[in-house]
């Protein structure tokens, strides 16, 4: 367990968490909470143009152990940057995307949809890797928006709490992503992935096929200049659905979208056609999980791989190299780049039975073909932000 503190071989990250706040605050947490970061295993670049998503929250979390305070004051230590800040409720003052401005964007964003807010001292912990494309911001942020209900007495609204926290993502830190990281880390489901419609923000669990697991493969890369990528990908979306007078890509099908193609420039048409098949497959996994057909879902992943390789062109050498060597293996039913893309992790379905020697097979050949050492982990699907027991 890294848990960038004091050594405690055998603690669990919550135990951790409230072991330090004893050390630091003096006396017990009263409040601990969780929030998951996730993997989608399909409906990539899809959520911001009112499409479909099919995420799972994964066991890595961020925790966070508290107690109220009466002063209207934030206070919280992070165990991985190894520092505490300090905010008063209501300022406005911003310091880029240091770690504590998730912290200080989730309540600014809370009051700005009207809810009072008491202040608080706590721990932060996380074991969600930073940067890998594994929502560890959207999993800050509900955290804190969890801890923050927990101690002003807020009616906890799993789908109204990823919109706060979205907008702190999107105003307050900055980044336009779209909905589906802060909805799965906040109607994570165990067992099950998600089926979230990005429009109307229904949602449906849907169980992972029996007798295999998913794993979340790291490239151990990242990629400057996303941001710019992934904001030029949204304008471009925009201006394909512009061209063809509707609201978003979600309202164009596969078959509408090519009888209009010729009047498009050829880069565009690429783009609209990696969204609008996008969608069609992501339906049809959310279908192969309701019947429990394996081999389904993992070619429909194969081919959203293909199709962000070729035509959203957000892959990189390694995700292809990792993806590849993932898809080689028997015991594998589909594998695919996985969030915004251009570094950090590819995600696999599996057969459970094999999923050690998946694990070993393909961190090695992906070292001998790259020269990076890969991080794979094998992830069950858990639930939401939430309320755990603080741990004795
Ligand atoms: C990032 C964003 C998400 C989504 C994915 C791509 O993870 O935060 O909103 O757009 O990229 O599917």
């Amino acid at each position: 367990m890294e848990t960038y503190g004091k050594p405690m071989p055998d603690a669990t990250l919550p135990e951790i968490v409230a072991h330090r706040f004893a050390d630091l605050y003096d006396g017990a947490p009263g409040v601990l909470v969780r929030a998951p970061g996730r993997v989608n295993l399909i409906g990539e670049h899809t959520d911001y143009n009112d499409g479909f998503v099919l995420p799972l929250a994964i066991e890595r979390a961020v925790w966070i152990a508290l107690r109220p305070r009466d002063d209207g004051a934030v206070r919280l230590y992070s165990l991985h940057h190894q520092e505490a800040r300090e905010f008063a409720l209501g300022g406005r003052e911003r310091e880029g995307r240091a770690w504590i401005e998730y912290v200080k964007g989730t309540a600014w964003a809370l009051g700005e949809a009207g809810h009072a807010l008491r202040g608080w001292e706590g721990v932060v912990g996380s074991d969600v890797p930073i940067g890998a494309g594994l929502s560890s911001s959207a999993a800050l942020e509900l955290a804190t928006a969890r801890a923050f209900a927990a101690v002003s007495g807020v009616d906890w609204d799993p789908a109204a709490m990823a919109l706060v926290c979205q907008r702190a993502e999107n105003e307050w830190v900055g980044m336009k992503c779209g909905i589906m990281d802060p909805m799965i880390s906040a109607v994570g489901r165990a067992g099950h992935a998600v089926l979230i419609d990005c429009r109307t923000l229904a949602t449906g669990a849907v169980p992972l096929p029996p007798g295999t697991r998913v794993v979340v493969m790291d490239t151990s890369t990242r990629r400057g200049l996303v941001d710019s990528a992934y904001n030029e990908r949204r304008r471009q979306c925009e201006a394909v659905a512009a061209a063809f007078g509707v609201p978003a890509l979600r309202d164009l099908s596969a078959a509408e979208l090519e009888a209009g193609a010729a009047r498009l420039d050829p880069l565009l048409a690429r783009r609209a056609r990696h969204v609008v098949t996008e969608n069609e497959r992501t339906l049809a996994a959310a279908d192969a999980m309701r019947a429990g057909e394996a081999a389904l879902l993992g070619r429909l992943m194969n081919a959203g791989h293909r199709s962000l390789r070729d035509y959203y062109e957000v892959s990189s050498p390694e995700l292809d190299a990792m993806v590849e060597i993932a898809q080689a293996r028997p015991e594998c039913h589909g594998a695919r780049m996985t969030g915004a893309g251009f570094g950090g992790c590819a995600v696999a379905l599996v057969d459970k039975g094999d999923s050690a020697e998946f694990v070993e097979r393909v961190s090695a050949r992906y070292q001998e073909a790259t020269g990076k050492e890969p991080r794979l982990h094998v992830t069950g699907a858990t639930g939401g932000a939430e309320i755990v027991p603080v741990p004795g």
